[in-house]
């Protein structure tokens, strides 16, 4: 892979969330355009990412993929230098198998052709599926692409996309700078969505929780991805920023799944909200711990550079409830990266992110009172 370009967790916008195969040459340069006077892309934004269903049917008479001329009639080469000329990064996607998931040419047998294709077009992003494999091993298959990518030159981001049944978190850092460590995402908090065909789609708070175990396989540069953003696709704003909350804590890239040109003000805030955006960026790249001392309500805990922590309860009942945090007698300790925060040492100041207000110290205990499905994100600093 091309190393060092994944540093922090890649932030951005993808089609598929909200547009599935439905995209077009409009529907991107709009999205650019928002993407920069909406203030994302000072908030962090940068690649403007195609899913599936960009491609023709066939490939042509040399084999070599098609932009499709009908939702790109101006081609891809100049969509991708609109997108470079508003300062954003352009992906695109493909798949290890013989077809997409949606049945477009799979780059299976064609790696090091639609390598050069990409470097031709200046790509900076690609994201690599896995449907159509039968009979292929994962590692290989993705380190065959990640060799095609370095020897076309062009140094582009490469997202692994495999959902986590061969464990890519176990053999992807030399080969990718992200990797998919579940099933797709769905827009709800809790549940799963079975699908015909025997798969299911997952719940924010379920997808976190599957995967809670693998931390210590995530870090700069090789980061498990928890799947694209569902914020401002249907849930309610609560839910959006538990969810926003949570992908932060995650160190989870944050690739927003919405249409931009509609967000409401409230969508906005939430993914743009710096003091989150800094927790997930931070530069450690740490994948927060899960510390429930209590049933129903979730606890996440994330080292910070600077010896900062971040602290999130999420109320994963259906009412409201009362949390209390003795902090004297939960001192903060991660295992995996050997970070300590011990209370009766040391006091730590405290930031209510989502209120941006400073909140006391940890010499006290902390109380507040959370609705149903809400979340409260800290800063401790000492
Ligand atoms: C499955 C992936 O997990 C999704 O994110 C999306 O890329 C679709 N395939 C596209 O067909």
């Amino acid at each position: 892979k091309f190393e060092g370009l994944a540093m922090t967790p890649p932030m951005g916008w993808n089609s598929w969330n909200t547009f599935e195969t439905n995209i077009d040459e409009k529907l991107v340069k709009e999205t650019a355009d928002i993407m920069v006077s909406s203030g994302m892309a000072a908030a962090g934004y940068n690649y403007i990412v195609l899913d599936d269903g960009w491609m023709t049917r066939e490939r042509d008479a040399n084999g070599n993929l098609v932009p499709d001329p009908k939702k790109f009639p101006g081609g891809m080469k100049s969509l991708v230098d609109y997108v470079h000329s508003k300062g954003l990064k352009f992906g695109l996607y493909n798949c290890a198998g013989t077809k997409t998931c949606g049945g477009y040419p799979g780059t299976r047998g064609y790696e090091y052709q639609d390598a050069r294709f990409y470097a031709g077009l200046n790509i900076d992003f690609l994201k690599y599926d896995w449907c159509n494999t039968e009979g292929i091993n994962s590692k290989e298959a993705y380190a065959t692409m990640s060799n095609a990518l370095k020897t076309a030159g062009k140094p582009i981001v490469f997202s692994l996309c495999e959902w986590g049944d061969t464990k890519p978190w176990e053999w992807g850092k030399p080969i990718g700078n992200l990797w998919r460590i579940s099933g797709d995402i769905s827009p709800c908090f809790d549940c799963e969505d079975k699908h015909e065909g025997n798969w299911s789609s997952w719940g924010f708070m379920k997808i976190a929780e599957m995967r809670k175990d693998i931390r210590k396989f995530s870090g700069p540069d090789h980061w498990n991805d928890f799947d694209m953003l569902e914020v401002g696709d249907g849930m309610t704003d609560t839910e959006d920023k538990t969810h926003f909350s949570l992908w932060s804590m995650l160190s989870s890239p944050l690739i927003a799944g919405n249409d931009l040109r509609k967000m409401s003000p409230e969508t906005k805030q939430i993914l743009t909200n710096k003091e989150l955006i800094a927790i997930n960026q931070d530069k450690l790249g740490i994948q927060a711990f899960q510390y429930s001392p209590e049933k129903n309500l979730d606890v996440w805990v994330k080292p910070l550079s600077d010896g900062n922590w971040a602290i999130a309860f999420i109320n994963r009942s259906e009412s409201s409830k009362n949390i209390v945090f003795d902090w004297k007698k939960n001192n903060l300790s991660d295992a995996d990266f050997g970070f300590t925060a011990d209370f009766n040492q040391k006091t730590y100041q405290i930031k209510d992110l989502w209120k941006n207000k400073n909140n006391g110290t940890t010499a006290k205990p902390f109380k507040e009172n959370l609705a149903a499905h809400d979340v409260i994100v800290l800063r401790l600093t000492k």
